[in-house]
């Protein structure tokens, strides 16, 4: 029953502000599987850090005239706000400036090289002669080889997805000076993916379990056969190379944040003053690990970062990459952040209720195709899904235990077939949720959850026990007991959608265990409990005063 599980999500760039579809591509996913997890008894890693390397970082630095340091320094601290105030549940969230992620990625990468999966090759790469610089990946644009978008960036095209070698553009220039660049030959170390191919195909042959869209886009880059990539660049920040002679290079970023995964892990393990403790989560062949990712990402967890895995040896693959698609934003969507009908989460958090974002991102989440992000559907799930399905149940419950029994549970007997079939579905709900959830399935997740509450309102207004208060009380005490074991059942399963509200929730039911520590299964509310007051869970929200 107990599983020990990694959860590993993508490493955002330091560079920016988050935005919703990053949140509902990768975060939020991740943060719902790690608490059902932990709900149900396994034993949970959770990290990831801040992505503080690269041309993303130095090109946003270039142009502010500022070091990339300062860029990191200055949005790393706005992402850690952004996870206590929505609520992600990292265990550790750390950046890759750390000595321990150095020291990690140089042992990577001199084992590769030990193991003849590096090796040194000369090749030309674009410079600009004005600014007197390579122009590694970011600091080109040019038109994609591939599909004629004009406007693609050296690693890679917006238009068509596929990842880029900047040599390889069709009329490149140079975003530094706007020069055209010219062609010199640079040394750099390459990544032996050609040598992986096998092995990894098997690999990921074996993983019939993943997304079919991952798996899809996997076996197609299996198809096409691996080129063997130039992991160093021609840049000043990033991690060293460990080899003399490539001082004035470093590893690629791509290179040293997958790297993350591991050196996040033994951080933590530091942290806890048990540093070996990383090898529970990377060396035991039974610990599952999940990657939880944007599509954008997902050759480098599923070829790049499985093959260094593989070349290094005794480390745990991936177990699965529930890579979500985009979330889209509506025409007439705009950022606008005195509005607050921002792209950008922490805008959204000045205006809207954690658990609001979390359930409406949650019922639009990405899973098999993009989806779209509209302010009025937000507004519009919080009246009519959140509070007329879920809200308003648990408030009429607890507010009729108040008016009718004083606030203390009754004591009844569950017999009638109406109670029994509810609290049978309660229970089932747990399996049927659980089994969604553990296949990383979030949107049905919810639904099943959902339709436990609207059992729980066609019960009561079924029952009616508000017009037999006088008449039978035995009736209204069975009633309500049972809705009150329905509510404290949903609670649980939606715990790892919406914590906040459910945490609240579960204080006005009475109960004194942590919910966090509940386990995944219906807890009763006891007869003779004493309930907190009734206290609304959410507000309704003014449609009109939302639309843009
Ligand atoms: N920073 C990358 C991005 O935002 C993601 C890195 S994920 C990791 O696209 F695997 F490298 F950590
Ligand atoms: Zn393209």
């Amino acid at each position: 029953m107990s599983e020990r599980i990694l959860v590993c999500v993508a490493w955002p760039y330091a560079n920016y502000l988050l935005h919703v579809g990053q949140i509902a591509g990768a975060y939020l996913p991740a943060d719902i599987f790690a608490r059902f997890q932990r709900l149900r008894g396994s034993e949970v890693l959770m990290v990831s850090g801040s992505d503080c390397h690269g041309t993303p970082i130095t090109v946003s630095a270039d142009r502010e005239g500022v070091e990339p340091r300062a860029i990191v320094e200055r949005y790393h601290p706005k992402i850690l706000e952004t996870w206590q105030r929505l609520g992600i549940s990292f265990d550790l969230y750390t950046w890759t400036l750390t000595e321990n992620h150095y020291r990690t990625t140089q042992e990577v990468f001199l084992r590769l090289l030990e193991k003849g999966l590096l090796y040194r090759a000369t090749t030309d790469q674009l410079y600009d002669p004005e600014a007197g610089r390579f122009l590694p990946d970011r600091y080109v644009e040019g038109t994609c080889p591939r599909c004629g978008y004009r406007e693609a960036r050296g690693d890679q095209c917006d238009a068509c997805g596929s990842t880029l070698d900047a040599i390889d553009l069709i009329e490149p220039r140079s975003r530094l000076t706007g020069a055209k660049p010219e062609v010199r030959p640079s040394e750099h170390f390459f990544l032996k993916l050609s040598a992986l191919e096998e092995p990894l195909r098997e690999w990921v042959r074996k993983q019939a379990h993943w997304r079919r869209h991952v798996l899809n886009f996997t076996l197609g880059w299996l198809e096409e056969g691996l080129k063997d990539r130039a992991i160093t660049r021609d840049i000043s920040w990033g991690v060293p190379v460990p080899v003399e002679g490539f001082e004035s290079k470093r590893i690629y970023v791509w290179f040293d944040a997958v790297i993350g995964y591991l050196s996040a892990t033994r951080e933590w393990a530091q942290r806890t003053g048990d540093p070996e403790a990383w090898r529970r989560y990377w060396q035991d062949p039974a610990v599952k690990s999940y990657y939880f990712i944007g599509k954008d990402n997902i050759p480098f967890h599923t070829i790049v970062w499985p093959g260094m895995l593989l070349g290094y040896g005794g480390l745990n693959l991936p177990y699965d990459v529930p890579a979500n698609q985009y979330v889209n934003f509506a025409a007439g969507q705009k950022q606008s952040k005195s509005k607050g009908t921002g792209t950008w989460v922490l805008d959204l958090l000045d205006v809207y209720d954690a658990d609001v974002i979390r359930f409406y991102l949650a019922s639009i989440m990405p899973e098999t195709s993009d989806s779209e992000f509209r302010e009025e559907e937000l507004v519009r799930t919080n009246n009519e899904v959140l509070i007329a399905t879920w809200g308003n149940l648990a408030n009429r419950v607890i507010a009729m235990v108040h008016r009718y029994f004083g606030g203390v549970v009754p004591d009844a007997s569950l017999q009638s077939p109406e109670s029994v079939a509810l609290l049978n579905e309660a229970d089932a709900a747990f399996d049927r949720v659980g089994g969604e959830l553990g296949a990383v399935r979030f949107r049905t997740a919810l639904q099943e959850a959902l339709r436990l509450a609207q059992a729980g309102n066609r019960y009561l207004d079924a029952r009616e026990p508000w017009r037999m208060a006088r008449e039978d009380r035995g009736h209204v005490a069975e009633t309500l007991r049972t809705a009150l074991d329905t509510v404290s059942a949903l609670a649980t399963l939606l715990h790892p959608f919406i914590p906040f509200s459910t945490e609240r929730l579960w204080a006005q039911l009475g109960h004194r265990q942590p919910l966090a520590q509940a386990g995944w299964r219906r807890v009763p509310v006891p007869p003779g409990q004493q309930l907190g007051p009734a206290e609304a869970l959410y507000r309704k929200l003014d449609s009109a005063a939302q639309a843009p």
